[in-house]
């Protein structure tokens, strides 16, 4: 979730580490820091905010030789995990000797045991970080070789890192290292570049090295050299940068989808954390930017969002009408401006897009923001247009995805939905009490989206059902109705098989005359309210032959019996099961898919970002 940029070259090295970080933004935006090195030392700064706030820092604080002579550094733009953002906490971290400097990326798990081996001789910690220990380590090896310092630290740690590294007296070297965290190395006319992410260097050179998990580099300006973490040589290749695969690594997954459905634990995590206030039973959502008078007083919430943005949205509807009696409706971004929309400036107008960049969710905000209404936007990407335009609004965190398929931004999209929906209705009339109660069912949803992630084989074998068929209904009521329509938006979308969401009760208005044996029905029938119904729709379907796969929370024994396929899910309150059900959908299509021999990061006619109407 943070950025790393390294130079060492023949120019000014703060103007490129500034640059780069602001373009590796969007993976972090909390704190940042920097650090530059010459024959003086170690120069660094580093301070809670954006990188613009750095920049600003550095421009007051730095005399110009800093800023324009030095030829040599690190920066860092960090989405904090261990401490709070604050300067402290931010990177670049310095050893117990103040020679050396480092910027990292992943978490070092062992952390705690390095810190009290090396507390105990004599290392003083400033940070809550667990990076801190990684280069205090490494200080505890350095006798004036850092690549073997760095190696020796590495063989210690447990975790992921992706790291660079300088030492003062030794101002044109970067060692980089990896392991479960990108980094590459960008090869320039004498000087020679390292990331985290192509996007920080791409306007330097396009020649690249993409290191591997336990790939050890020595960066000068030269070039470089790699070995493994036993200082063995190996050689790896120079790449010419492509844009359209250098964003993200497949991590080990066979695609992106996958690993973004299996990212969503933490993914909801980072989308929650520092948001709710369990003491007041409210959540603290900065980015709205309204005070409480002001939120109580919204007359009407219009959802503008397009996909699986608006299928998020139809889920947020529930939760402002129970949570905050707030009169909530979703509409069709594409439609909202040729529309005549009623709005007055007492409504709210939140656009939903996880890029940002929808053309038809951009101009629906234009629309809004001329008719007088207070805008918001709900967006994945950081700096995106939608983003910026809004002004107002709340990121998802939820990590980039790559995956056309939108999985953990909808669940995020979802998550963030409650929130603010908690949020408005404790400035209305929510109690204290039920708040409370609320925050502690958000904070259980990473681990109700483990327990499904946990029966990926079960839902595989279920796909094996929907690989045969042409045609498919998903059906759910209340809550589970949006997770209907987006469980067969997801269906179709990567597998080709056509799949209709229905409202279980609308099925009977029609659809129902194409439900014969080859046409299964996955029915939402959690234990909420509504299960007796659903199980009525599913003898319906049954009746007429149709095979049902029914998604039922985990111990209801009862209505698995009625069903001819059944999947399981953790026992959660109402307003979060959209997010687990959601997450067994998105395997149930991606089996299906892969199945069916389909190319999942790549559907046939999709884009990823709409930016034409
Ligand atoms: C495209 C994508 C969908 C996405 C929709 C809205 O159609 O393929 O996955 O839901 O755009 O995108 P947004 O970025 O605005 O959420």
């Amino acid at each position: 979730m943070c950025g790393i940029v390294g130079y060492v070259g023949n120019r000014p090295a703060t103007e490129i580490l500034l640059t780069g970080i602001k373009r590796l933004e969007y993976r972090g935006y909390d704190s940042a820091g920097i650090a530059v090195v010459d024959g003086g030392g170690i120069h660094l700064l580093k301070d809670r905010g954006k990188v613009r706030d750095l920049v600003e820092k550095v421009g007051a604080e730095w005399p110009a030789e800093l800023r324009e002579e030095v030829r040599n550094g690190i920066a860092h733009t960090r989405w904090a995990t261990h401490g709070p953002p604050n300067a402290v906490n931010a990177h670049p971290h310095t050893d117990q000797s103040g020679r050396l400097a480092m910027v990292h990326n992943g978490i070092i798990e062992n952390y705690v045991d390095i810190k009290r081996q090396l507390s105990a001789k004599g290392h003083v910690f400033k940070s809550e970080t667990d990076s801190e220990a990684l280069i205090h380590l490494i200080g505890e090896y350095y006798q004036g070789d850092l690549l073997h310092a760095v190696c020796a630290a590495l063989k210690r740690v447990e975790g992921t890192f992706g790291i660079a590294v300088m030492a003062a007296d030794q101002p044109g070297t970067i060692i980089a290292a990896r392991r479960g965290s990108p980094i590459l190395i960008g090869v320039g006319d004498d000087e020679t570049l390292v990331a985290s992410d192509a996007a920080a260097i791409v306007s330097h050179t396009r020649q690249v090295i993409y290191l591997d998990d336990n790939d050890v580099a020595v960066v000068t300006a030269d070039g470089l050299e790699i070995c493994d973490i036993d200082t063995v040589p190996v050689s790896r290749e120079i790449a010419s940068l492509d844009w359209d695969t250098s964003a993200a690594e497949k991590g080990g997954f066979e695609h992106f989808m996958l690993k973004e459905i299996f990212e969503q634990p933490d993914a909801l995590t980072n989308c929650i954390r520092g948001r709710l206030d369990t003491d007041l039973g409210t959540a603290i959502l900065a980015g709205l930017a309204l005070p409480p008078r002001e939120l109580a007083d919204i007359g009407r919430l219009i959802m503008v969002a397009c996909g699986t943005s608006m299928n998020a949205g139809m889920v947020g509807e529930y939760y402002f009408e129970d949570l905050a009696d707030l009169q909530a409706d979703v509409e069709q971004a594409a439609e909202f401006r040729y529309r005549n929309p009623i709005v007055s400036p007492r409504d709210m107008v939140l656009a939903i897009s996880q890029s940002g960049e929808t053309a038809d969710t951009l101009a629906a905000v234009r629309e809004a923001t001329e008719r007088g209404a207070l805008i918001a936007g709900l967006c994945n990407v950081v700096g995106s247009t939608i983003a910026r335009e809004t002004g107002r609004g709340i990121y998802l965190h939820a990590g980039p995805e790559i995956g056309v398929a939108s999985t953990k931004a909808f669940t995020c999209q979802v998550a963030v939905l409650l929130m603010m929906a908690l949020k408005i209705g404790r400035c209305r009339r929510l109690s204290r009490h039920r708040g409370r109660q609320i925050c502690e069912d958000i904070m259980a949803i990473p681990d109700a989206v483990r327990n499904v992630l946990a029966a990926n084989d079960r839902i595989a074998k279920v796909a094996q059902v929907c690989a045969k068929a042409d045609n498919m209904f998903f059906i759910g009521r209340g809550y589970m109705y949006p997770v209907a329509l987006e469980g067969a938006l997801k269906l179709k979308e990567i597998s080709y098989v056509h799949a209709e969401g229905y409202h279980a009760a609308e099925l009977k208005h029609g659809p129902i005359a194409l439900l014969q044996e080859d046409v299964p029905v996955v029915a939402l029938a959690l234990d909420l309210p509504g299960r007796e119904k659903m199980l009525g729709n599913i003898q319906e379907c049954r009746a007429r032959k149709a095979p049902v796969i029914a998604v039922v929370t985990e111990d209801d024994q009862e209505l698995s019996e009625h069903a001819d396929q059944v999947i399981r899910i953790p026992r959660t309150c109402a307003m979060t099961a959209p997010i687990p059900a959601a997450v067994a959908l998105q395997l149930l299509a991606y089996h299906t898919a892969r199945i069916r021999g389909c190319e999942i990061d790549q559907p046939r006619n999709l884009a990823k970002s709409v930016t034409v109407e």
